[in-house]
């Protein structure tokens, strides 16, 4: 069963996972407060994320940089001068929209992209207004959508400073020390996992967009030269992707169904390294547990592409809205670099052996996830109604699940209870473990599913006896007895195994 956005959002206030911020105050739009359910959830997101792509990976180091840097971090990276996105403002009541989110909603064509002088046309042609007070626009004008803030007891001009609107600078403004402390040498990524802040004009759609909102991001570096040469393209090879080129959406065509090595063969994805990324990001949230047929990998059209991008390629997600983001992945050429060297006059090059001279180094690939949208798009995917259960069941991987493991005494009374208990403090080592001893053991059931828990232990009189547990699976209901001794093994291998 598919649900809207808004029945989303409703059902993780009332689970716990998500709340509006403020909300006693009547809220922020575009700010949101993780409660206990959520928490948990997102710190496995960022954790299996960073497993996959820092620990378990030799050619990637993390960093953790600062959300306030120097202004002219920002200066360089082009974003004082085009982080901005196209605003119409009504004449009467002065609501302020997203021009090209007004044109989409009210023409049903796309606008990302689309210039000023264009929109203004479209507002004029069509005599779009006011969706509140259907009153007439002002000339579409420019939104930088940077927050600003004034660093120290002043409030000069020349004390300004932005929070960040994406993680990536820090990884080019520590380049150099990185490479040299990680003795990182070329291919090598860095990534970073942190806060980032949009003065979105129109913050909508729930997670979707927010003022502030956390990314995974990396940016991938490699020999300027060496773009065709990708030691790692056999790890995606026969892998599948829908895939959705510019050429195809030109040509209104639909997206197709292709193997990596095809779509690299046709000169559809143009580099192997942005077809081993896409491939790579696209498995890792599969093998997560997000169905295949939900996601799709989409070429920017070259009104869309960021002022620093060369090509850049989407994963989407089938939301209930529509497809939409979930990670962009641009090839940055040696565009960030240059401007830093630039700006600060520092040397930003690495030394290279083969040729010995020095080399300014490009990143063909910026896997950017938004952990907010991918919090989203597994709780999307995961969510499903029991009607046999009359029940919402949330089918979260085991890895992901905020509780893995429910552990209840059958009734509340001892000697069930002191099992419960010893169960619980051990299981807790290894698990995340929640102990519930309240209500019949059906609403407990009904409860952990709804959480999205995989497995419930029932300690019952025959355990006393048996020395064994009874374990229920959340997705098919089904009950195995376990022996006590060996149930951390069980519970391990089940979620191992877990498809
Ligand atoms: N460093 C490149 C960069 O920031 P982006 O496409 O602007 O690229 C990357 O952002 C990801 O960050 C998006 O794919 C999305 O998942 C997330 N993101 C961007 N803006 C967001 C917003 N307002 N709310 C929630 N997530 C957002």
């Amino acid at each position: 069963m598919t649900i809207t956005i808004d029945e989303m959002a409703a059902f993780c206030k009332k689970k716990g996972f998500v709340y509006n911020n403020s909300e006693i105050y009547g809220g922020m739009a575009g700010f949101w407060d993780y409660g206990p359910m959520g928490v948990e959830l997102k710190n496995n997101i960022k954790a299996a994320w960073w497993k996959k792509h820092v620990r378990e990976r030799e050619d990637i180091s993390g960093i953790d940089g600062a959300i306030i840097t120097h202004p002219e971090v920002w200066v360089a990276s082009g974003h004082v001068a085009s982080f901005i996105d196209l605003m119409l403002e009504c004449t009467k009541c002065s609501e302020k929209m997203r021009a090209d989110h007004l044109i989409e909603d009210a023409l049903k064509i796309p606008a990302d992209g689309m210039k000023a002088a264009e929109i203004n046309v479209l507002v004029a042609k069509h005599k779009l207004v006011c969706p509140k007070c259907k009153s007439p626009f002002k000339e579409v004008h420019d939104f930088n959508l940077m927050f600003q803030t004034h660093v120290g007891p002043t409030e000069d001009k020349a004390a300004t400073a932005y929070l960040r609107p994406e993680t990536a600078q820090l990884m080019f403004t520590n380049f150099k020390l990185v490479a040299e402390n990680a003795r990182l040498k070329l291919p090598f990524g860095i990534a970073q996992i942190g806060r980032a802040f949009r003065n979105e004009i129109s913050p909508r759609n729930f997670l979707f967009r927010c003022r502030e909102f956390e990314q995974m991001e990396i940016e991938y570096f490699i020999h300027p030269d060496k773009a065709s040469d990708c030691p790692y393209l056999g790890d995606v090879e026969g892998y599948e992707m829908l895939v959705y080129s510019a050429a195809m959406q030109a040509k209104e065509e639909e997206p197709k169904q292709m193997k990596v090595e095809d779509a690299l063969k046709k000169g559809i994805i143009k580099t192997p390294w942005h077809a081993y990324w896409l491939a790579t990001e696209h498995k890792w949230f599969v093998d997560l547990g997000v169905k295949p047929e939900h996601l799709r990998i989409r070429q920017h059209l070259d009104t869309e592409k960021s002022h620093y991008a060369l090509d850049t390629w989407d994963l989407e997600y089938k939301f209930p809205f529509a497809w939409k983001e979930i990670l962009g992945m641009a090839n940055r050429t040696d565009f960030d670099l240059q401007q830093h060297i630039k700006h600060s006059g520092k040397d930003l090059s690495l030394f290279d052996e083969e040729s010995k001279k020095k080399i300014v180094p490009h990143v063909v690939a910026e896997p950017s996830f938004g952990v907010d949208r991918a919090f989203l798009v597994f709780m999307f995917d995961a969510y499903s109604y029991d009607k046999e259960r009359d029940n919402v069941v949330l089918k979260l991987h085991p890895k992901l699940a905020p509780v893995q493991v429910g552990v209840f005494p059958l009734i509340k009374k001892e000697p069930l209870i002191e099992l419960s208990r010893s169960l619980f403090q051990d299981l807790k080592k290894n698990f995340t473990i929640f102990y519930d001893a309240s209500g019949s053991i059906g609403r407990r059931y009904a409860r952990q599913d709804e959480a999205g828990t995989p497995f419930c232990v029932t300690v019952d009189f025959d355990s006393l006896e048996d020395k064994s547990v009874t374990v229920r699976m959340r997705d098919t209901t089904e009950q195995k007895r376990v022996k006590i001794e060996g149930l951390s093994e069980f519970l391990e291998h089940a979620i191992e195994q877990y498809k």
